[in-house]
């Protein structure tokens, strides 16, 4: 098969990455022209492709800023971006400008999968009319389906082969069409009835996860109050062998997903006269997670006898999560400009991530880093940080993570 992919980024260039080892030829469809020239110099922007990888399928993996070479595709799947406006409404304006693009070189008998994540309706009332624009009618002259992604960038013990895939068709011959294009690269493929069925259960996965995240922090921050460690309490619960799941406390929630999904299901459920209570309640609780952070640093160093302003403070790991590189909406930089609003001069380490040009600042390495601060900070828990050498050198650490429980030292604080 002839395998088109609209959009290389975290999700598509995985995608495109795993349809060329499974044999097809995959063209790559991307606006900008430098990741177009990287992939088909076999360089990966994507921690999770390595670009042995990506050279490894050279042959069949071609990407291009044309739409036009999609026509030979025999399937397109649309991974573009999907963020919040400055006013946190849906920013749709990637997904209509690939499918108008698309829409002038749709050819009958295509199947076209958006992969996006989005609020329920999207396939059918956004995606549908402008691929029809074509003169081809979804359904009849092509099809037409949603399918999630389930990416989670950097983990190693599911991969998209071993993840089931849920595959939500606009007809049943839409659905059985999608469903055997991805038994090529998925051992598991769910099928549900609608798009809309399959667009909110992607959106459910993320608000469990920030509704979750948001309880326990919650919980992280009465602990506090009450002297009782919750990393000992969230140890304990979990030793229950059923009816409990495992979240930690954290700075607060970054990347893509999380921080941004729950909203377009909170702005969809306006049109219904409905306020998703849970959805905007998480929200805020996580996004005062920082502030939290930031005054148990203040309170640190003041305990130390000092102060935030003049101090030299280490930041451990500024991207949203450990092992990658990504720093969309990761805690770490809200704390950053907190710490240095209140006169902190910062410093960071983190190995996946070089530079900071938001805030001039340039990531060292951990000697550097740690060389005459005052307080050292794990915000993100890289695998292949040094705790104990941390803990050693540093005269105070917050920990943000937990990750230092097991090192009994008077100089630590955990959130
Ligand atoms: N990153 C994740 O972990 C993850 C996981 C699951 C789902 N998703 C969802 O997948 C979608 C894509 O996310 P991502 O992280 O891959 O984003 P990304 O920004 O890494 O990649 C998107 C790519 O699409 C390109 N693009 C934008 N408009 C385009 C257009 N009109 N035509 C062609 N290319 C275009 C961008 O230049 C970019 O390279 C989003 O809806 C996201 O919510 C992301």
């Amino acid at each position: 098969m002839t395998i088109g992919i609209v959009g290389l980024g975290y999700v598509g260039l995985p995608l495109a990455v795993a349809f060329a080892e499974a044999g097809h030829e995959v063209i790559g469809v991307e606006v900008e022209q430098q990741r177009v020239a990287a992939v088909n110099q076999g360089s990966s922007h994507v921690e999770d492709v390595p670009s042995k990888r990506l050279r490894g399928v050279e042959d069949r993996l071609v990407a291009t800023t044309a739409y036009s070479e999609l026509e030979r595709a025999e399937a397109i799947l649309v991974c573009v971006p999907t963020p919040l406006s400055a006013n946190r409404e849906p920013e749709l304006g990637p997904l209509v400008e690939g499918a108008s693009a698309l829409a002038k070189v749709l050819v009958p008998g295509q199947l076209v999968v958006l992969e996006s994540t989005t609020y329920p309706g999207t396939t059918r009332e956004r995606l549908r009319p402008i691929l029809e624009e074509s003169g081809l009618a979804a359904g009849r002259d092509f099809h037409l389906a949603f399918s999630p992604e389930r990416v989670d960038p950097g983990r190693t013990d599911h991969t998209m082969r071993s993840t089931p895939k849920v595959v939500g068709g606009l007809t049943q011959a839409c659905g059985d069409r999608a469903e055997a294009l991805y038994r090529n690269i998925c051992d598991e493929v769910v099928r549900v009835s609608t798009p809309e069925v399959a667009e909110l259960s992607k959106l459910l996965e993320n608000i469990f996860r920030s509704v979750n995240i948001a309880l326990v922090n919650e919980l992280a921050v009465l602990a506090d109050r009450m002297h009782i460690d919750i990393w000992e309490v969230i140890d304990a619960a979990a030793t229950k062998p059923f009816g409990f799941m495992r979240f930690d406390p954290g700075p607060g929630m970054g990347g893509h997903c999380l921080p941004v999904d729950p909203f377009y299901l909170s702005w969809r459920a306006r049109e219904y006269d409905f306020v998703p209570e849970f959805i905007e309640l998480a929200g805020k609780m996580n996004q005062a997670m920082p502030y939290v952070c930031v005054e148990r640093i203040v309170r640190a160093l003041n305990d130390a006898g000092k102060s935030v302003r003049g101090s030299r403070i280490a930041l451990l790991g500024v991207a949203y999560k450990p092992g990658v590189g990504d720093t969309r909406e990761s805690p770490a930089l809200k704390i950053l400009e907190l710490l240095r609003d209140h006169g902190a001069e910062i410093v960071y380490h983190d190995p996946h991530v070089h530079e900071l040009p938001q805030f001039e600042l340039s990531g060292t390495d951990l000697d550097a880093a740690l060389d005459g601060a005052d307080l050292a900070v794990i915000v993100t828990a890289h695998p292949d940080l040094d705790l104990e050498r941390v803990v050693r050198e540093a005269p105070l650490v917050v920990d943000l993570r937990g990750v230092t429980r097991g090192i009994d030292a008077p100089s630590v604080v955990r959130l």
